[in-house]
């Protein structure tokens, strides 16, 4: 990783994601909703942007920070985690910050945590005092304990790190759980929670100066519009002026209710974009507040 971070002027994007992992096909899908499309090469580590100039790199998860410090890659899609522990390394390094999370994407939700052999009783950091933790975050784990004023080993391992205990190399370990299965297979327990992690889209620190400011700027305003619709349904009905307070007041989640034109005499037309989900119970309750024809629809693309 060099400290330069100069981005070399490009008239194309290049976004970095896990090439295989948690991460890569929600990557994947999260790109392609918003209009990018590829062509995959044979080696599969470059694929070239066909319905826009943005490229894809496929890489290991680990390398993406780096890849966007550098300048090789404009954004990434990358676990916080993997991203505020190189941050962290670069700032106990002296060096400057070199990316950014840009935008929180909702999934690869997982937390980074200190886990200790089943048979213990925990009893907070203070009995961490003199013991080995091994961990492949030591910048996240060292700036945590140092918040605690707890002095501890640190024992950096690249993978493995949940059978290190029983190997003897460290008493306990820090690391990423998602399910809890890794850890309950290792006769582990989680015990303190570090950083609650979730895939992010990460990129520079500087604005560009070249035509990728433009695609930059499309490229975050798409993501934002697929992001918003994610749970988002367009609800149509009927209904009573009378009842509109209390239909109201059933869709919190939801855009203030419209009135479609028309109807003259009788109920009036309504339509609204909620973005929490609604389930069978939820219209059914409308329903009873005097919701008629009601309808659910899907919304595939907004610019609002
Ligand atoms: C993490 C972590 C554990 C596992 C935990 O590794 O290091 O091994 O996931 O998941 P669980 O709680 O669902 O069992 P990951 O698969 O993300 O790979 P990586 O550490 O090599 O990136
Ligand atoms: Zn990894």
């Amino acid at each position: 990783m060099s400290p330069r971070a100069v981005p070399a002027t490009r008239d194309r994007l290049r976004i970095a994601i896990q090439k295989s992992g948690r991460l890569a096909e929600p990557a994947r899908a999260l790109l392609a909703a918003c209009g990018l499309s590829w062509r995959e090469s044979r080696d599969k580590l470059f694929c070239y942007g066909e319905s826009l100039p943005i490229d894809l790199l496929l890489v290991r998860d680990d390398d993406i920070p780096g890849l966007i410090a550098d300048g090789v890659c404009d954004f990434g899609v990358v676990g916080r985690n993997e991203l505020d522990e190189q941050a962290g390394e670069r700032a106990r390094a002296g060096l400057a910050p070199a990316y950014q999370a840009l935008r929180p994407l909702g999934f690869g939700q997982c937390r980074l945590m200190l886990a200790v052999p089943d048979h213990w009783e925990w009893q907070g950091a203070g009995q961490l005092q003199g013991l080995r933790i091994a961990t492949s975050y030591p910048a996240i784990l060292s700036n945590w304990l140092e918040r605690q004023g707890v002095e501890a080993g640190v024992v950096e391992l690249s993978g493995s790190v949940e059978i290190a205990p029983r190997l003897g190399t460290a008493d306990l370990i820090c690391d990423l759980v998602s399910s809890g299965a890794t850890l309950a297979a290792n006769q582990l327990k989680p015990v303190e929670t570090l950083l609650d992690s979730e895939a992010v889209l990460a990129g520079p620190v500087r604005e560009f100066d070249d035509e990728r400011a433009g695609l930059a700027s499309m490229l975050l305003r798409r993501v934002d519009g697929v992001l918003k619709l994610k749970d988002s349904k367009l609800l149509m009905f009927r209904a009573n002026r009378d009842t509109v307070a209390e239909l109201s007041r059933l869709l919190p989640d939801a855009e203030p209710l419209v009135q479609l034109p028309g109807s003259g005499e009788g109920p009036l037309s309504l339509q609204t974009m909620c973005h929490g989900a609604i389930t069978w119970q939820r219209l059914e309750e409308l329903e009873r507040a005097g919701a008629q024809g009601l309808m659910v629809l899907s919304v595939e693309r907004s610019l609002a």
